[in-house]
Formats: structure tokens, C-alpha cells, sequence
């Protein structure tokens, strides 16, 4: 089919990088000599016909930015037939040949679903701060928020240290624990707590008195939200030890600022193949980086692999740690 017009959206949690994912996509888009528009709010966007022209202007000044110009939503009517066809019927109405996918899993089950429904030619980026994604190496946004989660701990170690107190600090992540293994390794945080590998909390608390008792006071404990709630650890940990304690969510703070020198780049290289993707006549594929090369990959057999855990890098962060 001879591509002419092509749609763009962002969908599911917003992350730093959609932004110039989009950039590009436009700007390829345009410089193929193909009519761009984007679609508002995502799914509930396409299913309300939220259709904007885009040209070269409509994206100036936004590579930098954090969350998404076109904005997002978590959209429940996308998964229901329903939802489904009137999504269908807009990429119809508005001869939209090509749709780009910018979000997590849950938003690549819907461009799926468009591809194997109605088979719409879709394209999708990982876009999500979680990098919980298997087929991809990195996933936009992940870079953005590891930093936003490394510079709050600095910050925090300072009010920690001088009062000679603790912090279990909670990172987002679903139930993924790259954010707190990545944000943990590099902030030097005396504990990382992750969903894929179990720690007891006998063992968060012999940790802690070990530390304790041999003069580390400030001690930071990395929780990812997918292996516990912070203030409920703080609790917990106040009743079974001698501990001047206090915890803080860094919340969506993590997602919000400007996107990192890696994610703006990562954004620019996965939108311009994403483009040259429906040009070339391939779709119902995600983009993706490999050992720093850009790769495209069938949307279902990348949503069927299962993410793997980095036992390496989580036992190094252990090893540094372990000789206080
Ligand atoms: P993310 O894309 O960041 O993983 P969500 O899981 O919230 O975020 O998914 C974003 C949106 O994708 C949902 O609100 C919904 O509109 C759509 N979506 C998710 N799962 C499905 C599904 N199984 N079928 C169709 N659409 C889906
Ligand atoms: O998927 C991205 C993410 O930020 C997760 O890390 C987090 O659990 C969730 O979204 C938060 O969702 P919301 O923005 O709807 O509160």
C-alpha cells in the first residue's frame, strides 16, 4: 500500500522522550513527503476523532520537553469492541494510512488489536519511565527517570546524613525494578529492593542493624513500588528496630522534567525508523534498541517475551555495599 498519510499517538504514562519521538516521526514524516497528523489523548483521543494537523511548527521546541504535547490518557473503552471500532472508523474517516504507537505494553495490546482486527498499519515506541518491556533494551523515558530518582537521593542524602537518619525511598517501576536497581547502583543506596528477587524482611532488618551497629547511620533503602509500599516498610521497620527512620515516594516527580540527553536521542532515532518502517511496507512491528542498534520487531511476538532481570548488576550493587 502506498503511504501517504500517516497518525501519531502517545499513550498510558507519559515519559520523558515521547516528546521527541514525536518530533521525529513528524519531521521524517514530512521530509518523506507525507501528510502527518496527531492523534489528542490517545486511545480515548482516536476513539473521539481528536484529529490535529501536525506540520514542522507544531513540533519546534519540543525535544526537550517532559510528558507529551499530544497529551495521554489510560483509555478503558480501547478494550472493548466498541471502543475498538470507532477507533477503526477514525484512522477510516481521516484516510490515515500509518499509525505510530508511542507508550507501554498496555498501549501496544491496543495497536495489536488495530493490527490484527482491522488491519491497521501500526508501528509502535516503547514509550514508558518502567523499561519493563523484554524485547527492548531501553525503553524512552527509563534514562530520564533513573537521573530524576539519582538527583532526589542526593538531595535527600544531605538532610539524612547530618541528622544521622535513615530513608526508605519508594520508585516507581510497576512491577519492574530496573528504576531501583539503576537509581540504587548509582546513588551507592545501601539496599535495593526489587519484585524479582526476593528479600525477607528479617533480612531488610538484619541489614540495617549490621550497618547500625558498625557506625553507617544514613543508610538509603531502595524500595520499587512493585516489591512494597515505603511508609508501611518505615512502620515496620520503626517497630523491629532501634531506627531514626522516615520515608519518602518520589512519585511522579520521576516522570516529569526534561528528557535526558539519552532519551531525547533514543526518541529521534526510534521515531525515524518507526517512519521508515511504514515506508518500507513493514507494520504491526515496535521499535526497539539492541546493543545501541535500532531493531523492529512483530508487535506479538515482543509482547510475548518475558523481561529478564539484571541478576548481575543487582549483586554488584550488593558487593559494594556489603563491606561497611
Ligand atoms: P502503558 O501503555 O504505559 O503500559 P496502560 O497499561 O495503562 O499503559 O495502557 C494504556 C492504554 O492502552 C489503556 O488505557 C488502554 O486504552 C490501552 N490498552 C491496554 N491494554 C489493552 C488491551 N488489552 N486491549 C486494548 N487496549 C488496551
Ligand atoms: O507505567 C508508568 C507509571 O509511572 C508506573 O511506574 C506507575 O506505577 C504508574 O505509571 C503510575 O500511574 P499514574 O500516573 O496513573 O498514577
Amino acid at each position: 500500500m502506498l503511504m501517504k498519510k500517516i497518525a501519531v499517538l502517545t499513550s498510558g504514562g507519559d515519559s520523558q522522550g515521547m516528546n521527541a519521538a514525536i518530533y521525529a516521526v513528524v519531521r521524517m514524516a514530512l521530509d518523506n513527503g507525507l501528510e502527518v497528523v496527531g492523534i489528542e489523548d490517545g486511545y480515548q483521543g482516536l476513539i473521539a476523532g481528536s484529529v490535529v494537523p501536525m506540520n514542522a511548527k507544531s513540533v519546534d521546541g519540543i525535544i526537550h520537553r517532559g510528558g507529551t504535547v499530544l497529551r495521554t490518557s489510560r483509555c478503558l473503552a480501547m478494550k472493548t469492541d466498541e471502543g475498538q471500532n470507532k477507533a477503526y472508523k477514525t484512522l477510516v474517516d481521516n484516510n490515515i494510512d500509518g499509525l505510530v504507537v508511542i507508550g507501554g505494553d498496555g498501549s501496544f495490546q491496543g495497536a495489536k488489536i488495530l493490527a490484527t482486527k482491522f488491519g491497521v498499519l501500526t508501528m509502535g515506541i516503547p514509550g514508558t519511565i518502567d523499561n519493563d518491556l523484554a524485547y527492548t533494551d531501553f525503553t524512552l523515558g527509563f534514562d530520564s527517570a533513573v537521573n530524576a530518582v539519582m538527583q532526589t537521593i542526593k538531595m535527600l542524602r544531605d538532610t539524612m546524613s547530618c541528622n544521622e537518619r535513615s530513608c526508605v525511598v519508594e520508585v516507581m517501576g510497576r512491577n519492574c525494578g530496573d528504576i531501583a536497581l539503576h537509581a540504587g547502583i548509582t546513588s551507592a543506596a545501601e539496599m535495593i529492593i526489587v519484585p524479582e528477587v526476593r528479600c525477607s524482611f528479617e533480612e531488610v532488618v538484619a541489614r540495617l542493624k549490621y550497618n547500625l551497629e558498625h557506625g553507617k547511620k544514613d543508610n538509603i533503602v531502595v524500595l520499587a513500588e512493585g516489591a512494597g509500599k515505603a511508609v508501611e516498610m518505615e512502620a515496620k521497620l520503626k517497630q523491629a528496630l532501634p531506627i531514626n527512620l522516615r520515608s519518602m515516594v518520589v512519585g511522579h516527580l520521576q516522570r516529569g522534567g526534561d528528557a535526558s540527553y539519552a532519551d531525547r536521542l533514543l526518541g529521534v532515532r526510534m521515531g525515524e525508523h518507526a517512519v521508515q518502517c511504514l515506508l518500507d511496507g513493514k507494520t504491526s512491528r515496535v521499535v526497539g534498541i539492541r546493543h545501541d542498534v535500532i531493531i523492529d520487531e512483530d508487535i506479538v511476538e515482543a509482547l510475548s517475551k518475558r523481561k529478564s532481570f539484571d541478576l548481575n548488576l543487582y549483586n554488584l550493587a550488593n558487593r559494594l555495599v556489603n563491606s561497611y
